[in-house]
């Protein structure tokens, strides 16, 4: 389809009253691993929708398009909410903090295996890994305070094992900074998958800037402390890769077609009439809004918006399971590092680089994300996985 060539909901008719907005949550008993994903990835999507119209408004001094920002702004501040009110207030934040690393792995998996860059792949790649050692640790935590299995939340569609180690991943700041595609070039679909994998990696980062410091103990804020900082290094690698140069009227149509690809994509995937409904409302939503952008952008941009988009949506975006993705990824890549903006195997990092230095002041005193682990052998013997297709793919890190 063609979202330009659609319908779509009138801007005044998109605003509901509170009762509307105010949606039934899902039961955390019986929603599909997927809904939730779907869930959690979408509400970063508009979180970034709003931050995004709010940076723009901030650089204009235009009243006409401050007031046009400030409309279709809060209709996604809406949408915002009714998607991240659909968590229903007895989940507990390590159980949806599960669910938000799980969205890490089958996400980025999904966006590495179809993306055309290659230089763009390698870096969703490079991070999988890392978000994949994020479940992992996350999961002994959950075992150790809730005595709750992670699979539980995560069904069996994702392995739950050590990745590139959590203690391995902190770097030095420069080591995140990527090189970026170029606007007039790329292929249009990593222009989409470079601003979905920071809209999830922000929300991401949000999340735990929020509530990292609500576990009680010192093991479980020192765990979120520690991840945190990673997930600050993956917006910052990620971010990189976007090219700055792209103007605040295709920035503002891109964001815009990417709700319009992503509703899409959910919509196609739900199992949950009641949630599936809201995905198709949305996608009528943006639809509109995708048109207001595009007019902005003819009138003010002077650019005729169509010349940047494809005449179809591209192919959805599908939540699904990357076992065999990420195991082949892991048994090449693990011991992966950057420096400055290549990624290189370990044994090439020199010995006196900065990274080795900034490794030595964090990790000094130990780190929460290897403590846990201990921890949790302590407390039941062994750590807590759920590998699914056999014996680790890394003979080291197999029991
Ligand atoms: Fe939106
Ligand atoms: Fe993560
Ligand atoms: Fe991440
Ligand atoms: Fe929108």
């Amino acid at each position: 389809m063609n979202p330009l060539k659609e319908k779509g909901i009138p801007i005044e008719k998109q605003t509901k009253s509170w009762s509307e907005a105010n949606v039934t949550p899902y039961n955390k008993k019986e929603v599909h691993p997927y809904t939730r994903t779907r869930v959690i990835f979408m509400n970063g999507i508009e979180v970034e929708g709003a931050i995004f119209s709010h940076q723009c408004a901030r650089h204009t001094d235009d009243m006409e398009l401050k007031k046009m920002l400030a409309l279709t702004r809060r209709i996604e501040q809406q949408q915002q909410k009714m998607i991240n009110w659909l968590i229903p207030g007895d989940e507990h934040v390590l159980a949806v903090t599960i669910g938000y690393e799980q969205v890490a792995v089958d996400l980025t998996a999904f966006l590495a295996r179809t993306e055309p860059d290659t230089y763009v792949k390698a870096a969703l790649d490079f991070a999988l890994l890392e978000d994949f050692d994020h479940l992992y640790r996350y999961a002994n935590l959950m075992n150790i305070v809730m005595e709750k299995e992670a699979a539980e939340i995560t069904g069996q569609f994702t392995e739950i094992t050590i990745g590139r180690p959590t203690s391995a991943e902190h770097r030095y700041p420069f080591d995140d900074v990527r090189r970026h595609y170029d606007a007039q070039s790329a292929d249009f679909l990593t222009k989409l998958h470079v601003l979905t994998i920071v809209a999830a990696e922000q929300q991401t980062m949000n999340f735990y800037m929020n509530v990292g410091n609500r576990p009680e103990a010192m093991l479980g804020r020192g765990l979120y402390l520690e991840i945190g900082q990673v997930e600050e290094q993956h917006v910052t690698h990620y971010e990189s890769l976007a090219d700055p140069r792209a103007s605040w009227f295709e920035r503002l149509v891109l964001h815009e077609y990417n709700e319009c690809w992503l509703y899409h994509s959910m919509a196609r995937q739900e199992p949950d009439p009641h949630i599936k409904k809201i995905w198709e409302e949305h996608l009528e939503m943006e639809i509109e809004h995708l048109k207001i952008a595009c007019e902005i952008m003819k009138d003010k941009g002077r650019k005729d918006p169509e010349e940047m988009l494809p005449k179809q949506l591209p192919d959805p975006l599908i939540f699904e399971s990357n076992i065999e993705y990420v195991r082949d990824i892991m048994a090449k890549q693990t011991d992966y590092n950057a420096d400055g903006t290549e990624f290189l195997p370990g044994e090439k990092m020199s010995k006196d680089s900065r990274y080795r230095e900034h490794q030595e002041k964090v990790n000094k005193g130990g780190a929460p994300s290897d403590r846990v682990i201990d921890e949790h052998k302590k407390e039941k013997g062994k750590d807590y996985r759920q590998e699914l297709k056999g014996p680790h793919p890394i003979e080291r890190f197999r029991k």
